[in-house]
């Protein structure tokens, strides 16, 4: 079974093809990193435009790795379905993808699946899942942890998920960010960060870690982002690339430490042994590292995607749209984008 994932959430044009759910045969990702870096963030118009120019080289591209890697998935025609990205994300970006995806279909007849965003982050975990990896098993306890949403999660099974705790401000992706504008680094920040943070001291600078308490499993980093700016106005910005160094190390730090100390009560909380990590942040070598020491400390296993697929890319879309195709069909051409969905409010309990 043959997939075409199109994914245009924010500022990748991305296009995959992916062969039963998980073997992955193409993966073509058009960045605009460059775009939006002299504005240090995403600017959403020029994101639509620049989708509007990538969309239908990307997923040429992605047609003819296919072919190359597999040749019986011959182009448009071999395919079984086109899925793609209807939300969470920039409406003007989500709706490129989707037009084109519903081009696609009405010439081909080729059913159109549309896949959450955030579902996606999380099933990017089955991509390349195979008889010596064979994926995670359920439930589990899923960190999902992007530019726009910080999420803990059980996973009692695939797709569906009951909500734990979340960030009650910014997004961790989104701390690294503003914090990395503070500091003067390019945009995106995350990377940015982590890479001045190597050669640095993490318990150089003590910035805070909110919502300690044991229990709760919400977090913030709002508080973070004020720390760094009082900081600065009472050391100046750092002269030295040794002292970006020690202060990276040391944001980075408290966001980690907040990730793994929340993730660490959510294991214990639900008895599970098996733990995902997923989306943007979750690329941080940092953070892999210390899921991983943790893992092997409480005898847990851990999963996380590689970090390419970790950050925005149209595998992980293909793979969440097969498993729906499956289980629920496909969607009507009259799929919308959507700026947020999410469970609403405060409450706790189960969404898809
Ligand atoms: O999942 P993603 O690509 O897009 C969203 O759905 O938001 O996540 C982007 C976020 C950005 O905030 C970026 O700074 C962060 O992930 N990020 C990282 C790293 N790579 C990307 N944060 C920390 N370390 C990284 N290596
Ligand atoms: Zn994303």
């Amino acid at each position: 079974m043959y997939v075409l994932g199109i994914e245009s959430s924010c500022d990748e044009t991305a296009a995959a093809v992916v062969a039963d759910g998980h073997r992955v045969l193409s993966n073509v990702i058009a960045s605009q990193i460059a775009v939006h870096r002299p504005f240090g963030g995403v600017v959403p118009e020029l994101a639509s435009r620049h989708h509007l120019v990538n969309v239908i080289p990307v997923i040429r591209q992605a047609l003819t790795e296919a072919t190359q890697v597999d040749e019986l998935c011959t182009g448009l025609a071999a395919l079984d379905a086109v899925a793609v990205t209807v939300g969470p994300g920039l409406v003007g970006a989500l709706m490129v993808g989707l037009q084109a995806a519903k081009g696609i279909c009405v010439a081909t007849g080729l059913p159109i699946v549309g896949v959450n965003h955030l579902d996606a982050h999380l099933e990017a975990v089955q991509a390349g899942r195979g008889e010596t990896n064979p994926g995670p098993t359920f439930p589990h306890v899923a960190l999902l942890v992007s530019g726009g949403h910080t999420l803990l999660l059980l996973v009692r099974k695939r797709g569906h998920y009951e909500l734990l705790g979340s960030t009650r401000d910014d997004a961790a992706g989104e701390a690294f960010d503003k914090v990395a504008k503070m500091l003067g680094l390019a945009y995106p920040g995350g990377p940015a960060i982590s890479r001045a943070a190597r050669k640095g001291d993490p318990a150089a600078v003590h910035f805070p870690r909110a919502l300690r308490r044991r229990g709760e499993l919400d977090m913030s980093f709002s508080g973070l982002k004020t720390a760094v700016r009082l900081y600065l106005e009472k050391n100046g910005r750092p002269r030295t690339d040794a002292e970006m160094a020690d202060i990276c190390a040391s944001v980075e730090e408290a966001v980690v430490d907040v990730l793994v100390s929340k993730l660490t009560q959510a294991v214990r909380s639900t008895g599970v042994s098996q733990l995902v990590i997923a989306g943007g942040v979750a690329a941080n070598k940092r953070l892999r590292g210390r899921v991983g020491a943790f893992a092997r400390a409480e005898g847990l296993r851990v999963s996380m995607p590689d970090a390419v697929l970790c950050t925005d890319n149209a595998v992980m879309t293909a793979v969440a749209g097969t498993r729906r195709f499956l289980e629920e069909g496909a969607d009507s051409l009259d799929l919308d984008a959507r700026a947020r969905w999410l469970p609403a409010g405060r409450d706790r309990g189960s969404y898809r």
